[in-house]
């Protein structure tokens, strides 16, 4: 059966990690007969400058219509005065992502041995580390309202934002949490602020009641200032984490160092029936746009992601990532990987690199 597949490059090394990635996404397609159907469109501030909106018409048509969105990154200095709702991560990609009901963010924190040196941290804290971060993505923060910023009758001004979640948000991504527990090492640690703030009081409530569906899932809580001290003190305590939109924003950062690189963190956004998009954690890194340094694995493990999760391609998913390991094993590095001894490619090296090896498979 033929899939629908949308390919949003967006900005900076967007566009740059994404062609590594179709590179990778055409080949499963042959290889294991994959009938894919690939559309192009624009995104965030590429977008902006070429029709006028971080989100076009035909760009959200098509993304609606997609059995799966594969996304670089957007945004950028450029874009960075505009009003917010026009920004490309507002306009852009929080618009795709609430319009299409993506609230369930799977952000995997991997560290393959092959990169134990590139770790800050000390090899032995973060050998054999598998941890799955799951991120509440539609709600939270992001997108409670009142929001804004207004003149006081001192003439002071003041910004606001409103930390809101329902019962039912909570529920479903309390699910979608508990189910990958259930699917790993049942173990599933939720992390809030229930100390202090009333929305994660609720939060920790329900966390609480939903735990009684699965008595083979064990459940802890842990305040998000000691899970942060805790990611980075002995990460492998954790299995699997749940948390809402800022908190899992902030964490899956600190945990993509556990592996190396922020470069090497795919992630999955998922609707209820399984629908989504995939994109790596990163940013557009501005940095180091349109010099061929960009990292494109985490990219590319988000195409193994879309296989396995949208599309039940696990044949094809595992194949991608078994070629990304073979390419680590043969010390291929970009700069934000290598160490002494390796092998410094580009992006486009390492894309050939994952290319070859899916190759020799
Ligand atoms: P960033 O993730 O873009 O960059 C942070 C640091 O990590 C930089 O030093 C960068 O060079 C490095 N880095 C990131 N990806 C890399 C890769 N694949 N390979 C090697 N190094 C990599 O975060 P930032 O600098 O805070 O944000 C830059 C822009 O990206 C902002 O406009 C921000 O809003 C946007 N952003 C977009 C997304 C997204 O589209 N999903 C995510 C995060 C940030
Ligand atoms: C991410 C990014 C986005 C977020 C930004 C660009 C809106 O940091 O995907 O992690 O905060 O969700
Ligand atoms: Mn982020």
């Amino acid at each position: 059966m033929s899939s629908k597949i949308l390919v949003l490059a967006g900005d900076g090394i967007g566009p740059e990690i994404m062609a590594e990635a179709t590179k990778v996404l055409s080949f499963v397609d042959n290889k294991f007969g994959l009938d894919l159907h690939v559309d192009e469109a624009l995104v965030g501030g590429a977008a902006i400058d070429a029709e006028g909106s971080a989100l076009p018409e035909r760009t959200f048509e098509l993304a609606k219509a997609a059995d799966a969105i594969l996304l670089g990154a957007v945004g950028g200095p450029k874009w960075d005065n505009l009003p917010p709702a026009e920004r490309p991560e507002k306009g852009g990609l929080l618009k795709i992502r609430a319009e299409l009901d993506l609230f369930g963010n799977l952000r995997p924190a991997i560290l393959y041995p092959q990169l134990a040196d590139a770790s800050s941290l000390k090899p032995e804290v973060v050998s054999g580390l598998d941890i799955l971060i799951v991120r509440e993505l539609t709600g939270g923060i992001y997108f409670g309202g009142p929001r804004g910023i207004r003149t006081l009758d001192s003439g002071e001004r003041e910004g606001f934002n409103t930390y809101v979640y329902s019962e039912s948000e909570i529920v479903r991504i309390g699910r979608q949490a508990f189910e990958a527990a259930r699917k790993r090492g049942g173990r599933l640690c939720s992390v809030d602020k229930a100390n202090v703030l009333e929305v994660t009081m609720l939060w920790r409530e329900v966390m609480e009641e939903l735990s009684k569906d699965y008595p083979d899932v064990e459940l802890s809580h842990m305040y998000v200032d000691n899970a942060a001290m805790q990611l980075v003190r002995a990460p492998k305590q954790f299995d699997v984490i749940v948390t809402g939109n800022m908190f899992g924003d902030i964490l899956s950062d600190a945990a993509a160092m556990l592996t190396g690189s922020i470069g090497m963190l795919p992630s999955a956004s998922l609707d209820i029936n399984g629908r989504g998009m995939y994109e790596p954690c990163h940013g557009s890194a501005p940095d180091i746009a349109g010099q061929g340094k960009a990292n494109p694995l985490a990219t590319i493990l988000s195409v193994a992601m879309m296989l396995r999760y949208s599309l039940a391609q696990i044949e094809a998913a595992d194949f991608i990532e078994r070629a990304v390991e073979k390419v680590l094993d043969k010390g291929y590095r970009t700069g934000d990987i290598f160490s002494e001894g390796c092998k410094l490619v580009s992006t486009s090296e390492m894309g050939d690199a994952v290319l070859a090896a899916l190759t020799a498979q």
